[in-house]
């Protein structure tokens, strides 16, 4: 065999097709910039090499303004106090959906809403807060008001409440609008569908629209995590999940232990799958996966 049958055609870096050029110039500094603001203001910690985040999340917001490059973005920001609420909109991730992590539903269904109904069947008037904490969309939140509606019979002779707070005021909106669209279905197990309606003739670009009694029984709330919380009472049950994955391990610590302080003795907090919490935080029980009781 001639010996150079297999040599590599040797290609030199000038002759490799440049990349495409990209709409707008984000420069290291600019980056560093949007990262700095971006844990500032929301506890956002982004690492080098989330150009591509940054990039695609923005990208839109600039077009829309008009602007040239993430250094006019930069000063915009800098010069317009309103746009932080749009910058923060934009860079926060907001995937979620009905039941997500169903096993914390069925705890929260056994261990809060059946001992609830039990005693409201029993004596009305009873009262229960449980709080959604990063709430995105809605899913999370009605989810609970699904299964406490389901439960517990006469729920409006009690004070019952669930307050659903996010960062990002797009997503609010989306999440107070209470319409999902018709492929939503599929997530939410068929005990519940009925606290959709439309389900039968929407076609898949078809809206449903969750029942207004589940939809009464929810208040939502721009709250950051990070800033005050303005709340009087303790909850019952609290749900961050996929929320604290995009803090810092200092952040987290600190919202930890401010959540144990807002939760009841004997109440509940939920977490994500990858948000188990290593260390210890005084005054808070491992129970289940990813489930945590504030001990009494
Ligand atoms: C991935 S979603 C999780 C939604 C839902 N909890 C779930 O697990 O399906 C994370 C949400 O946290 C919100 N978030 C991020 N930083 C926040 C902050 N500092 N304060 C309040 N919400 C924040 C985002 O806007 C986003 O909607």
């Amino acid at each position: 065999m001639p010996a150079n049958r297999h040599r590599a055609t040797v290609v030199t870096i000038d002759q490799l097709p440049a990349a495409p050029p990209r709409e707008f110039v984000l420069s290291q500094a600019d980056f560093q910039t949007l990262t700095r603001l971006a844990y500032e203001h929301a506890g956002i910690s982004l690492s080098e090499g989330k150009q591509n985040l940054i990039y695609s999340r923005l990208a839109r917001r600039l077009r829309a303004l008009g602007l040239e490059s993430f250094r006019h973005y930069c000063n915009y920001l800098a010069a317009t106090p309103g746009e932080v609420e749009n910058f923060i909109n934009a860079i926060s991730t907001n995937h979620t959906k009905f039941f997500r992590e169903a096993h914390h539903f069925e705890h929260f269904r056994t261990h809060v809403a059946v001992p609830f109904a039990r005693a409201a069947a029993r004596k009305a008037g009873g009262r229960l807060r449980v709080w959604s904490a990063g709430c995105s969309s809605g899913e999370e939140p009605y989810t609970i008001a699904m299964i406490l509606k389901s439960e517990v019979e006469n729920i409006g002779g009690n004070d019952v409440r669930v307050l659903a707070t996010d960062i990002d005021t797009d997503v609010l909106a989306k999440a107070a609008n209470a319409q999902f669209s018709a492929g939503a279905i599929d997530e939410v197990p068929k005990p519940y569908r009925g606290f959709f309606t439309g389900s039968a003739d929407v076609g898949a670009n078809g809206k449903l629209v969750i029942d207004n009694e589940v939809q009464t029984l929810i208040a939502f709330r721009r709250l950051n995590l990070l800033g005050p919380w303005p709340f009087h009472g303790l909850f019952d049950a609290i749900f961050c999940r996929n929320v604290m994955i995009y803090f810092d391990a200092p952040t987290k610590a600190a919202l930890i232990d401010r959540f144990i302080q807002q939760i009841k003795a004997g109440g509940w907090l939920y977490v994500g799958h990858s948000e188990s919490l290593i260390g210890t935080h005084s005054g808070l029980q491992l129970v289940g996966r990813t489930i945590y009781r504030r001990e009494t």
